[in-house]
């Protein structure tokens, strides 16, 4: 493999990939802000709530994620006639995609704790609030915030998909350098090394967090 192209074009591949962790950054904290009403909503015994964020969920998570995109890019500025950067309708776009699986793992965080450390919490004179607060919520957040590392892996990974509507991500360049440099496959394989360096540090430091979160837990 000849990589002496990479002395010219190595730029190419850090501002792709600054792009590709500004993305998924931002796609996991508007998915997790929107994803949290999602799993309130759904939670929530008044129908006229539970409904849409359920409807929301199923039909984003039973659709493509790649036509979620081409119809944010081109129906969101026709619809509602405003002009975003490219950029921002990529983190919109990500991050409705992202809401649906944020809010299901919290859905399946809370609803994970016993319904036994409801009751006790109740029994000790805590309202329905208080006993959520300080007894249920930081149970769930030990399982919910390694999700949440986890979700990120995934948008890394995901984001690549915004490249075809011209977003220059990581991915993007790659396709750039590829064309430019007349090497039709190495910087394919440069790409994945990026992408393969992110997602595996991620992943060592969510198992970090999980055993930190999980360390008081085997009295
Ligand atoms: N490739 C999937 C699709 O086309 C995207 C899944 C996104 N997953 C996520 N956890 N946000 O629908």
């Amino acid at each position: 493999m000849d990589l002496a192209f990479l002395a010219k074009y190595y730029k190419f591949f850090i501002n792709g990939t600054g792009i590709t962790l500004f993305l998924s950054f931002f796609g996991v904290i508007f998915g997790v802000i929107f994803g949290v009403f999602l799993a309130l909503m759904k939670l929530s015994k008044k129908s006229f709530l539970r409904m849409p964020a359920t409807a929301y969920i199923e039909v984003v998570r039973g659709t493509p994620l790649l036509v979620q995109l081409f119809i944010v890019y081109y129906g969101l500025p026709l619809l509602t006639g405003i002009e975003l950067p490219d950029l921002a309708l990529g983190i919109i776009a990500v991050s409705f995609n992202s809401a649906a699986y944020v809010a299901e793992i919290i859905r399946a965080g809370i609803q994970s704790i016993d319904k036994g450390q409801m009751e006790a919490a109740r029994c000790l004179g805590m309202t329905h609030t208080m006993a959520m607060r300080y007894i249920i919520i930081p149970q769930a957040f030990k399982n919910i915030l390694p999700a949440l590392g986890n979700e990120f892996i995934v948008l890394v990974k995901e984001s690549a998909i915004v490249s075809v509507v011209g977003i220059q991500d990581l991915m993007y360049k790659a396709d750039t350098v590829r064309g430019i440099s007349y090497r039709p496959f190495t910087p394919l394989i440069i790409a994945a090394i990026i992408y393969f360096i992110i997602t595996f540090t991620l992943s060592k430091l969510v198992s970090r967090l999980e055993r930190r979160l999980s360390a008081g837990d085997s009295r």
